[in-house]
């Protein structure tokens, strides 16, 4: 909307960002294409197993609730985070997801004339949130590995940016960074920046190498380039329908996030159940361990397949559509079939798509589309 006379105008920030597309409702898929079942869904990077059973009651009991609004505070949830991670609940924001959490830090921290680096392809949100708000993105292709190019990132600071955005691991690309590789990356940072430790996927990652973000929130020293992690109950604890996520930052920024998130953002349910959910370790432990034994299981199908794929970390897999199909066509081709993953053409990977790991026999439907579409 541009008319300037119109009623409707928007600001003239909003003229470069596109709404984020969501998916089709499975229903209408499986009406679509006349499917038996529903389809299976291999594209959201979701844990495939539903969430622990015990938490059932705790949802049930806040149904009687729900006259009240919910605590906007979020008091026994943040309580139970910095109980677990021995760091101040006034340095915890919770938000309607981590997706909340950056669309918070964007409207505190971003404006026009300030930057954000971030990897190409990453995360999208980072990106339009820097829209948004009138700041300006500066992507940085990732390599030939498809890794972070963090040599190349580090060229594109400025004075001007504000964000550099680190999801560890990228998605759609599975790739993650070491401890050493963090480290000697941020102490390279300019103090002026806001370093975004995205850990989305950090309860499903197991690497002896792999980093936790809030050493780097802790042993910050004065002048070196400021954090934030954000963690997610959407992924490990299979909670992305409740949309809790929350962010670890210093007291300072977080009293000022709280500015400007919504005064009730999480809800009653979404509060009580993430809370419960951090008891829920053997939960976390054998889905991820399912996970991972699932995920190499499909990795061994694609070699037999001479499939190529970028070598994953978390749930979810980068693979080149094979033959002369685009990412795109095998998503539209394995529609049909009723196996849901994701292209990756709106990434700018035309040649890829992206399948999140399922349950062991829903990957054994999408193997079984793959050969009946390709040919195999
Ligand atoms: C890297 C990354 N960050 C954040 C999110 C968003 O998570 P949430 O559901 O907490 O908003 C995702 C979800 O796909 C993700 O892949």
């Amino acid at each position: 909307m541009t008319d300037k006379e119109s009623p409707y105008r928007v600001r003239d920030s909003l003229n470069r960002l596109q709404a984020y597309e969501p998916g089709k409702p499975m229903e209408e898929i499986q009406a679509k294409y006349n499917l038996d079942e529903l389809p299976v869904k291999l594209a959201s990077n979701e844990n495939p197993y539903s969430p622990p059973a015990q938490l059932k009651n705790i949802y049930e009991q806040e149904f009687s609730k729900l006259n009240r609004y919910p605590d906007g505070g979020c008091f026994y949830l943040r309580e139970a985070l910095a109980d677990k991670y021995d760091w101040p609940a006034e340095g915890i924001v919770v938000g309607a997801g981590s997706d909340e959490i950056l669309d918070c830090l964007a409207k505190a921290t971003l404006e026009p004339g300030l930057e954000i680096v971030c990897g190409d392809p990453s995360f999208v949100i980072y990106q339009m949130d820097a829209l948004m708000m009138g700041a300006e993105p500066k992507p940085v292709p990732v390599d030939d590995n498809f890794d972070l190019n963090l040599e190349a990132m580090l060229k594109q600071i400025g004075p001007q940016t504000r964000w550099v955005c680190i999801p560890n691991p990228n998605n759609p690309t599975s790739r993650y960074l070491s401890k050493q590789e963090f480290k000697e990356f941020y102490e390279r940072l300019p103090g002026h920046c806001l370093l975004l430790i995205d850990e989305a996927y950090f309860e499903l990652m197991t690497q002896p190498d792999y980093p936790n973000g809030i050493d780097f929130l802790k042993t910050r020293n004065a002048g070196q380039a400021g954090v934030v992690v954000l963690r997610t109950f959407s992924k490990a604890y299979a909670l992305p329908g409740l949309r809790v996520g929350y962010g670890l930052m210093e007291p300072e920024l977080a009293s000022e996030l709280h500015k400007v998130r919504p005064p009730f953002n999480v809800n009653r349910p979404a509060q009580a159940l993430a809370k419960a959910a951090l008891n829920e370790a053997e939960f976390l432990e054998t889905s991820r361990k399912k996970i991972i034994s699932e995920r190499e299981r499909l990795l061994k199908e694609f070699d037999r397949r001479q499939i190529n794929y970028v070598p994953p970390s978390a749930n979810f897999i980068l693979v080149e559509a094979p033959g002369d199909f685009t990412g795109e066509q095998l998503f539209e081709d394995l529609l049909p079939e009723g196996v849901i993953v994701r292209s990756m053409a709106p990434y700018g990977l035309k040649n890829h798509f992206r399948l999140t790991v399922g349950r062991r026999e829903e990957n054994d439907q999408f193997l079984a589309a793959l050969d009946q579409v390709c040919g195999f």
